[in-house]
């Protein structure tokens, strides 16, 4: 079966290969036969395997968007009488707040502008003084605005003060290489239909096997409980509730795709089709909300022209009717448009879409003043 290729430039859920929509094609199967229960297993060390943490980390696995692996970590990890300090310089940051206030779990909150790079002194400050913050979220690639947070320092800061760490990495995962035994967080957290290039329904949290005995009793969710749907799938070979069999199988082969292309080779064909749109906006007139140095090269915030006739909606159905997909800003300091590399995307999209864009300006006659 072969339907048309689509060019997603919003950051997930992505463009896939016609093998990874192919292996939602399976026979039906009940999932708690034990020939799932064998390619769930297998998928859990995988996971694992992406970002390096086959000695000491373990991973759960939840049927849900990657809203609910947020929630899961949080919920499972923070102990009742302990608060929660979240880095919050975009939406997701945000959201992991909006997640601790819905379970009264208390969260101190160190915001700054969507777009600004954090502070690891106003950092040290907090964990100075405030003594009973037991763990700190952060974003890695906060896909708001493109910035990529310094994990591996805030990590070490917040283990200086004896914080255990939560990274949201739900648009890096897969696509910029991350070592858990170098980074040596707590608890990382993906999605499957992002950078590893899966189908939307599946999320997941990876920690260190040794958190299991310690976030026992901090079960605040029925559902997203990393305590019980561990140790439930670990008894039983089966997940707790009904898993979306179909993607199961679509993301067994995003992730044997991901091992073929290799770390490296995903993490370059991202980043080099990235300053390939870089350059390609650029020299049509574009500028970026980030600095350069704090991109992460897998998603762009631009800056929205100042011209009468541009018009987002108008700029998305124009390039929409031609098959690429773009999206919307979320908030970020100055008013942006995205589009991210992440997905099965070669340089040959890159340039056919900046040749799309290159038509849309032509098109509606908008030439992008440069400041002064
Ligand atoms: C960094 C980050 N965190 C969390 C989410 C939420 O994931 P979902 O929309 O799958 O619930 C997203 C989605 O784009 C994200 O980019």
């Amino acid at each position: 079966m072969q339907v048309e290729r689509k060019i997603l430039l919003n950051p997930g859920p992505a463009t896939t290969t016609d093998s990874v929509k192919g292996a939602l094609v399976v026979e039906d199967i009940c999932p708690r036969e034990q020939e799932f229960g064998a390619v769930l297993e297998d998928i859990k060390h995988d996971l694992v395997k992406v970002v390096h943490g086959e000695e000491h980390y373990t991973s759960a696995i939840f049927a849900a968007s990657g809203t609910g692996a947020m929630e899961a970590a949080i919920t499972s990890a923070v102990p009742k009488d302990k608060k929660l300090l979240v880095i919050e310089n975009g939406a997701y940051g945000k959201r992991m707040i909006q997640i601790a206030n819905t379970y009264s779990i208390e969260v101190i909150a160190y915001q700054i502008p969507y777009g600004d790079y954090p502070d690891l002194e106003d950092i040290r400050k907090i964990l100075e003084t405030e003594k009973a913050i037991s763990h700190l979220a952060v974003v890695h690639h906060e896909t708001t605005t493109g910035i990529l947070n310094p994990i591996k320092e805030i990590t070490g800061l917040a283990h200086a003060y004896d914080v255990e760490v939560i990274i949201d990495a739900m648009s890096s995962y897969a696509g910029i290489p991350i070592n858990m035994k170098e980074l040596d967080a707590e608890y990382l957290l993906s999605s499957s239909n992002k950078c590893i290039q899966g189908m939307a329904g599946l999320s997941f949290v990876v920690f260190k096997k040794a958190l299991l005995e310690k976030i026992k009793d901090n079960r605040r969710s029925y559902y997203f409980d990393i305590y019980s749907q561990y140790t439930g799938f670990e008894n039983t070979g089966q997940m707790q509730f009904t898993p979306p069999v179909q993607v199961v199988y679509a993301l067994k082969q995003a992730i044997k795709e991901y091992f073929n292309e290799g770390e490296k080779g995903r993490w370059e064909r991202y980043s080099e089709n990235w300053s390939m749109l870089y350059s390609g906006l650029q020299s049509l007139g574009f500028r970026f909300l980030l600095p350069y140095e704090q991109q992460s090269k897998i998603l762009l915030a631009i800056i929205e022209p100042d011209h009468a006739n541009y018009d987002f909606n108008q700029m998305h159905d124009f390039l929409y009717e031609r098959g690429y997909t773009i999206y919307p800003g979320k908030g970020a300091k100055e008013s942006t448009f995205r589009l991210s590399v992440l997905g099965d995307l070669h340089k040959k999209d890159v340039e056919n879409f900046l040749n799309e864009l290159k038509n849309y300006l032509n098109t509606a006659k908008i030439i992008i003043e440069q400041p002064d």
